[in-house]
C-alpha cells in the first residue's frame, strides 16, 4: 500500500498520530525533520538562523523525494505544501492525511514550544499563515480528519477506518 502522508499545521499532531499508527499498524515512520537534520548533520532551528527558510525549503523537498513510498508513515513538517511541486509530488506518490485543527487549538498546544522557528518568530503572523496553507492542505488530501477535541487514538482509529476507501 501507498505511504501515509500526515500532512497539517504546527502543532496539529502530526508525530504523536504518526507513533500511534505506528503502533496499530505496525508500519514504520519517517519523520521529515528528522530526515533533515540528520541527512545535513545539523537542526531545523540552525537551518533557518545560519541559512534561512528558502534554504530548509530546499532540503524539505530533497528529503521529500527520499521518503519510503510504500508502507510507511511519514511525518512531513507543516510547511512543505506550499510549493507546488511538493503538493503535486505528495498527489502522486503518497495517501495524505490532513490533520485539521483549529486556530485555537494549535495555540493552546504550542503554547510553550521553543523549538520551531516559524512560530517563535514574533515578526510572522502565524494564524495569517495557517489561513493562507488551508487551501493547500485541503488540495493535497486524500483524507481530512478533525482533531479538536479527540485524542490521538481516536484519530489514528479514524485514518485506519478510511483507508481502504
Ligand atoms: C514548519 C514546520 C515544522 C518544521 C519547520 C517549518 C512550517 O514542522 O518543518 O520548523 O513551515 O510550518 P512541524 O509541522 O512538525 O512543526
Amino acid at each position: 500500500m501507498k505511504s501515509l502522508y500526515l500532512v497539517g499545521f504546527m502543532g496539529s499532531g502530526k508525530t504523536s498520530v504518526a507513533a500511534e499508527l505506528h503502533h496499530k499498524l505496525g508500519w514504520l515512520v519517517e519523520d521529515m525533520d528528522a530526515l533533515i537534520e540528520q541527512a545535513y548533520q545539523t537542526t531545523i532551528p540552525e537551518v533557518f538562523k545560519e541559512k534561512g527558510e528558502e534554504t530548509f525549503r530546499q532540503y524539505e523537498t530533497e528529503i521529500l523525494k527520499q521518503t519510503t513510498k510504500e508502507n510507511t508513515i511519514v511525518s512531513t513538517g507543516g510547511g512543505v505544501i506550499q510549493k507546488e511541486y511538493n503538493r503535486n509530488w505528495l498527489k502522486t506518490h503518497g495517501k495524505v492525511i490532513y490533520l485539521s485543527t483549529s486556530w485555537e487549538e494549535i495555540k493552546r498546544r504550542l503554547v510553550d514550544d521553543e523549538n520551531r522557528p516559524i512560530w517563535n518568530n514574533q515578526d510572522r503572523d502565524k494564524e495569517s499563515l495557517l489561513v493562507s496553507r488551508l487551501p493547500y492542505y485541503i488540495e493535497v488530501a486524500d483524507i481530512i480528519v478533525e482533531t479538536d477535541g479527540k485524542t490521538t487514538e481516536q484519530i489514528a482509529t479514524e485514518i485506519i477506518s478510511h483507508l481502504h476507501e
